[in-house]
């Protein structure tokens, strides 16, 4: 049994951090942006432990250069198959080991919930930088500060989700961030087969959003203020001929692209596959490079912030007993079908 006890704070889901918390975040990113100098030796001493093991390129890469660029220094496994993972040590303990060397973790995995439990184990703050087909908290901090910044706004929008809504935890992180704000409208565009989780549209449908549900881009282009593309989630498959059916459902071009607002931005948590031709870079609406830079950014004030509140001393609330293994779930890539007691 894990025996929670107070922990430092975390963020494992969008939903861990108020408005108001995601609002001083956005607003000590742009600080960073502005004074960069005046944040480059604030975390000299401590040290980021990037747990990767899935892959990637901007999280991790961003992770690690926000750390350096504030002054501390960064331990990394990214690979799976380097650490102790491969011989079957549990999310646990690697958890409780990490947390004798480094001051904060970033951790990757295929498993969901996996970043859960490290942040119940560890005695240092655990972001959760993507976990299966759930969550990817830090990527919706990233697209928020993206819209914010390129919109001036995060409420009156129609945000457009084109792609693989089924399987794609930036889709879900981000929709649950955003209904927290005033007069956002839903379009949701996917191939029949990956259809938002009726669990998400159901919540949605039940606080009365507004939401249009299509397997039409062209459509609905006219009236997006935000595109945000995703890529056909390839591992996520069971079925590879599956995936090569729907892998080419949208490929947004520049002919797609004048129907659409000249105020209208495109969004896309990256990596690219063939769903924006790379035409469409040239365009100024174009701004999934921007929004990679500002994953950057953003995260320097996550670390800053999650570092500054373990120093104070501020700590998750309690929640009490939780046996990680008698959760019942049957979904297969969950954690607790693999992680011990
Ligand atoms: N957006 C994103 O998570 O990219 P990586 O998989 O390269 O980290």
């Amino acid at each position: 049994m894990l025996k929670l006890m107070l922990k430092p704070r975390n963020l494992i889901q969008p939903e861990d951090f108020s408005v108001e918390e995601i609002d001083q975040i956005l607003s000590l990113s742009q600080n960073i942006i502005e004074n960069p100098s005046k944040y480059s030796r604030v975390c000299e001493g401590k040290l980021l432990a990037t747990l990767f093991y899935e892959p990637s390129t901007r999280t991790r890469l961003s992770f690690e250069a926000a750390m350096f660029d504030l002054g501390g220094n960064v331990l990394t496994v990214s690979d799976a198959n380097s650490s102790s993972a491969s011989k079957g040590e549990s999310v646990a303990d690697t958890a409780k080991t990490v947390s004798c060397y480094a001051d904060i973790i970033a951790m990757r995995h295929p498993k969901e919930g996996a970043p859960l439990v490290a942040s119940m184990n560890a005695s240092i703050p655990v972001i959760n930088a993507g976990d299966g087909g759930h969550n990817h908290p830090t990527q919706t901090l990233a697209d928020l500060l993206t819209i914010k910044r390129e919109m001036g706004r995060l409420d009156n929008l129609t945000v457009g989700f084109c792609g693989d809504l089924k399987f794609g935890r930036t889709v879900h992180s981000l929709i649950t961030a955003l209904r927290r704000y005033e007069n956002i409208k839903f379009v949701l565009i996917s191939p029949n087969e990956l259809k938002l989780p009726t669990y998400v549209k159901e919540s949605l449908k039940k606080d009365n959003f507004e939401i249009v549900e299509t397997t039409d881009l062209e459509e609905v282009m006219p009236e997006l203020d935000v595109l945000y593309m995703t890529r056909i989630q390839r591992e996520r498959f069971d079925s590879f001929d599956e995936y090569e059916r729907l892998k080419d459902s949208y490929v947004l071009t520049v002919d797609k692209m004048n129907a659409a607002k000249q105020t209208m931005r495109v969004l896309h948590p990256l990596p690219r596959v063939n769903e924006i031709s790379v035409k469409v870079d040239d365009d100024p609406r174009a701004a999934y490079f921007r929004q990679a830079l500002n994953g950057k950014y953003m995260r320097m004030a996550l670390i800053l912030k999650l570092l500054k509140e373990a120093e104070e001393g501020k700590q998750m609330p309690p929640l009490g007993d939780v046996r990680i293994n008698e959760l019942v779930c049957d979904n297969p890539r969950c954690i607790s079908s693999t992680e011990q007691e």
